[in-house]
């Protein structure tokens, strides 16, 4: 059980780069204060892997987007992750929305501004009861009236580092350079889109978690919530 009363309603905006730690913090706060955690990331992995699925050339902008609506109301999106509607059921497909091929398609349709203004109120809706979200532009465009913002970097180097770190706990064969060099290209994409780059918004408070513990993050955060009353000690 959660050891905080949370306001009513409460949103937390994590956003940042790709490796920042936004993922892992999200979950813990989520934990911590009983919220759902959503990972916005999941809703652009998903258009990708379907385009895919469906032989549409991300080089094919009206393709996509001539699939977007069946896409979007055949899927359910959750905190546990994102479900085909089938006949009888919904079929978890969010493993296949993890690697790094889904990952860079993911940056390629996040960069198409119809796409993303399709996924606004999707986003919009999951996160009227309260929530964490994590993504790139939630405290910037998708919830700019959320009660807490938090826009959370650590250095190129690192960021490449824990990703190679979690590829090989999983036993893959990970190489540092390439997983640099793709980091880059992403981050590249995602800061300099037109649409909803990734940006810090003017109310988020900025953490550099280089050299932090993931731990000390998570309470630096909670800290800043508890000092603005938006949670309490039960
Ligand atoms: O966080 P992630 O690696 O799962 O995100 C996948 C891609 O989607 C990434 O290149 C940035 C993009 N994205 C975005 O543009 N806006 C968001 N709110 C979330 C992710």
């Amino acid at each position: 059980m959660s050891r905080w009363l949370v306001n009513q309603g409460l949103q937390i905006a994590i956003d940042g780069p790709s490796g920042s730690g936004k993922g892992t913090i999200a979950a813990l706060i989520g934990e911590e204060l009983a919220l759902p955690v959503l990972d916005t990331g999941l809703l652009y992995r998903y258009v990708g892997w379907r385009a895919e699925e469906e032989s549409v050339s991300l080089d094919d902008e009206n393709a996509v987007l001539s699939m977007l609506d069946a896409a979007i109301t055949s899927m359910v999106w959750k905190a546990e992750g994102i479900f085909l509607k089938e006949a009888d059921a919904e079929k978890d497909c969010t493993s296949r929305l993890r690697d790094e091929n889904a990952g860079a398609r993911a940056s390629k349709v996040a960069a198409m501004p119809q796409v993303r203004t399709a996924l606004l109120d999707v986003q919009r809706d999951i996160a009227k009861l309260g929530c964490v979200m994590d993504g790139r532009d939630i405290g910037t465009v998708v919830l700019p009236d959320a009660q807490a913002k938090f826009y959370l970097t650590a250095s190129q180097r690192e960021r490449a580092r824990r990703r190679w770190s979690q590829l090989k706990a999983k036993g893959e064969d990970a190489d540092l350079e390439r997983i640099a060099a793709e980091l880059r290209a992403r981050d590249e994409r995602d800061t300099d889109r037109d649409c909803a780059p990734l940006e810090k918004a003017m109310d988020a408070i900025h953490i550099d978690s280089t050299t932090m513990a993931m731990d000390d993050v998570v309470d630096r955060i909670l800290n800043v919530l508890e000092r603005r009353k938006l949670i309490n000690k039960k």
